[in-house]
């Protein structure tokens, strides 16, 4: 019997690994300048938050959830996104009442959708989100795509494109929604069954049909943006200026309108351009979510964030020929030979270890010139050479495999030495 991995996962091998480390580093790192605090929520949830949190009219709700019955009968499912996790979260930890506001968090971790899978689209795949919670300033809204943007930049991308735009208030989505009642509705017949049921439920989702994208009546649908109210309009131009203040292009586009239910005023997605990307061009996207709070049980609260894939970002890095690593190398490698050296291996390895150097030594009993070879193989450099002989005088080898020097030194100064030898340890 033979085992193979389930359709549209991965496994993340040595090589690989490195540069997934690089990123969560670069997520840590910029969500602390950012000011933001990590939140770790479970890998499941009850079914209904999500046909609450996400929308039951949605692709994620109708197709992709990863739902399943446990021993007590309980429906859940795995997450197939952060912000409905995070949000009930938030209400069920009475985070509105914390001091600092507004409660700014951000998460990393595997997501689930059981979508077909190609490159670009998994059916789990990690994602890097933030959300901001209790303000409904539009600064906050700047900061959240600045964020996005930066974390893309400090990582070595290029050719990014940002799209916004404003899907309304309340009172404006209203009127939105009838225009688009009144536009579809005699030619209805005309749509896939989904398009239909969306009719009533939820026509805005209709715009984001993968069927009948080539309908005519796409073409000349009713822009929300032409159904702003004033105060909507207001806000979408406030942050289109604090985005032009930080020097952050972006291009507006009234057909986003995003896959998900919660969104109203800005929406936002991180596209890449350029040739080798296929068909999947969407690196991020978030946007606001001022009901979801209210929708999930909790206060009257404004919220905005945003979520992207490590696995689109890896895809996007490769496409530009941006390297993130250099070659895995080891600070020190020990090479023993005799009984009584091959003894003493181990805690010295404990000792440079806890000392922070990356050392490692001969496990398969090779003979000296395997051991050298193991050593130039994982691009040591320094080799610590001890034998009986040496021990004997409590003395070890020390080779520098950069420049080939090599020196003898007492065991208890080996220590000392890589550290005044200017290695930086663990340097990748
Ligand atoms: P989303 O647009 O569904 O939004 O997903 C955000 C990002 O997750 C996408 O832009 C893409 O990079 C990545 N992604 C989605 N599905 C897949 C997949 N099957 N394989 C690989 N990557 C994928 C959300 O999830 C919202 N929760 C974002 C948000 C946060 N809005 C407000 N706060």
């Amino acid at each position: 019997m033979s085992f193979s991995i389930p359709r549209g996962t991965q496994d993340i091998l040595p090589g690989d690994s490195e540069k997934w480390q690089i990123i969560e580093a670069k997520a840590h790192d910029l969500c602390r300048r950012y000011n933001y605090r990590e939140i770790r929520t479970p890998i499941f949830e009850q079914t209904a938050l999500f046909a609450r949190g996400v929308g039951d009219t949605t692709d994620i709700v109708q197709k992709e959830m990863y739902e399943f019955k446990d021993r007590g009968g309980r429906s859940l499912t795995l997450r197939p996104e952060g912000t409905a996790p995070v949000v009930r979260s938030y209400v069920e930890q009475k985070m509105h009442g914390w001091v600092n506001q507004p409660v700014k968090l951000y998460y990393t971790g595997p997501m689930f959708r059981y979508e077909r899978p190609q490159s670009g689209r998994m059916r789990q795949f990690v994602q890097f989100g933030v959300e901001a919670l209790g303000s409904a300033d539009p600064a906050v809204d700047a900061e959240v795509i600045a964020l996005a943007m930066e974390f893309y930049k400090e990582l070595g991308l290029n050719n990014l494109k940002l799209i916004i735009n404003s899907l309304g208030d309340k009172e404006s989505r209203e009127a939105h929604r009838s225009a688009l009642v009144n536009h579809f509705a005699p030619r209805i017949d005309e749509f896939c069954s989904d398009c239909r049921a969306r009719l009533d439920k939820n026509p805005l989702r209709i715009l984001d049909c993968k069927v009948d994208r080539e309908h005519e009546l796409m073409t000349d649908a009713p822009s929300i943006l032409d159904y702003l109210n004033e105060e909507s309009r207001k806000y979408f131009k406030d942050v289109q200026e604090f985005l032009e203040e930080m020097g952050i292009n972006y291009e507006i586009d009234a057909g986003l309108v995003r896959g998900l239910d919660y969104y109203n005023n800005t929406a936002f997605e991180i596209m890449i351009d350029g040739e080798g990307f296929g068909a999947i061009t969407t690196l991020a996207g978030g946007g606001r979510y001022n009901g979801l709070v209210e929708d999930i049980g909790g206060p009257e609260t404004p919220g905005i964030g945003f979520a992207l894939s490590i696995e689109r970002l890896l895809m996007a890095l490769e496409v530009q020929g941006v390297d993130l690593i250099r070659e895995h190398n080891l600070d020190v490698y020990i090479a023993a030979l005799g009984e009584k050296a091959r003894k003493k291996v181990p805690a010295l390895l404990h000792q440079l270890r806890a000392a922070g150097f990356s050392a490692d030594a001969d496990y398969m009993d090779r003979k000296m010139k395997g051991q050298m070879k193991a050593a130039n193989r994982q691009q040591a450099k320094y080799v610590l050479i001890l034998g009986d002989d040496e021990l004997a005088e409590n003395k070890i080898n020390v080779k520098n495999m950069q420049d080939g020097t090599q020196s003898l030194e007492p065991l208890e100064n080996v220590e000392k030495k890589l550290m005044d030898s200017g290695i930086e340890k663990g340097d990748q």
